[in-house]
C-alpha cells in the first residue's frame, strides 16, 4: 500500500466562480495527475437531497445521505446513482443551497473521508474552499485562487449561458455576494486564506497564464523539501 502523505496534493481554493475549478482541472490534466472538484461533491449532496425530499438544515439526515451517496466521476462528467448529473448540479440555486448545506459540521465531517479518498498516485490536484485548510494541511502546494466580484459574475455568466441556463447579471452579483460572504463567516473550515497559501489574483490573466502560474510555483514548492 502506498503512503498517502507521500502522494502530492496540490489545493486549490478561493471564492465562487474565481476560475478555480478550471485552472484545477488543466493543471491536472498537464500533471497527468487526478483531480478532485469538492464543490461537485457539495452540489451533489444537495441535489440528492431535494430528490429525496431532505431539507438543507436537515443535519442528521444530510449526513446520512453523504454516507450512502453513489458518485463517480468520469472525465468531465459527474454521474450520481447512474445518472448524469454535470450540468444539473451547475445550476445556479444548486450552488446556493450548497452554500447553506456546506456551513453544518456534519455533513463537512462525512465528506471527508470521501474527499482524501481521492488522493492517488502519482497525485492530486484539489479545488473548493477548505482543501489546504482542512482536507489536505500537508499539500505540497496550496494556492489562494481569487478575482475580482464583477469579473467572477460575468465568468459565472458566461458559463451558464453556454450551457443554456441564463441567468441575469444583477441576481448573479447578489448571489455571488451572498455566497462569498456565507462561505466566509461559516463557524467550520470557513473560506479563507491560510497563511501557508500563496494568492493568485486571476482578475486580468487568462487561463493559461494562471495555469502556468500554478505550474511554475509547483516546481518551485517541489524542489523545497
Ligand atoms: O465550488 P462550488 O461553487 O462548486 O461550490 C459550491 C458550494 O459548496 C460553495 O459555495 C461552498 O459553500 C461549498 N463548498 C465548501 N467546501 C468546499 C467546496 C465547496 O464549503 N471544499
Amino acid at each position: 500500500m502506498v503512503n498517502s502523505s507521500k502522494i502530492p496534493v496540490i489545493a486549490i481554493d478561493g471564492p465562487s466562480a474565481s476560475g478555480k475549478g478550471t485552472v484545477a482541472r488543466l493543471v491536472a490534466q498537464r500533471l497527468g495527475f487526478h483531480f478532485l472538484d469538492s464543490g461537485a461533491l457539495y452540489r451533489l449532496v444537495t441535489l440528492a437531497a431535494i430528490k429525496a425530499g431532505i431539507e438543507l438544515d436537515e443535519e442528521a439526515a444530510l449526513a446520512r445521505l453523504v454516507a450512502t451517496l453513489d458518485v463517480r466521476f468520469e472525465n468531465d462528467d459527474v454521474f450520481s446513482n447512474q445518472e448524469l448529473v454535470t450540468d444539473a448540479i451547475r445550476a445556479e440555486q444548486i450552488g446556493v443551497g450548497a452554500s447553506q448545506m456546506a456551513a453544518l459540521p456534519a455533513v463537512r465531517t462525512a465528506l471527508l473521508a470521501r474527499q482524501r479518498a481521492f488522493r492517488q498516485p502519482p497525485g492530486l490536484v484539489a479545488d473548493g474552499r477548505d482543501m489546504g485548510s482542512v482536507v489536505f494541511p500537508d499539500a505540497a502546494l496550496k494556492i489562494y485562487l481569487t478575482a475580482d466580484v464583477e469579473e467572477r459574475a460575468r465568468r459565472r455568466h458566461k458559463q451558464l449561458i453556454e450551457k443554456g441556463m441564463d441567468d441575469n447579471m444583477t441576481t448573479l452579483l447578489q448571489d455571488i455576494r451572498a455566497r462569498d460572504e456565507r462561505d466566509r463567516a461559516r463557524a467550520v473550515a470557513p473560506l479563507q486564506k491560510s497563511d501557508d497559501a500563496s494568492v493568485l489574483d486571476t482578475t486580468r490573466l487568462t487561463i493559461d497564464a494562471a495555469v502556468e502560474q500554478v505550474l511554475a510555483r509547483y516546481a518551485v514548492a517541489k524542489r523545497v523539501p
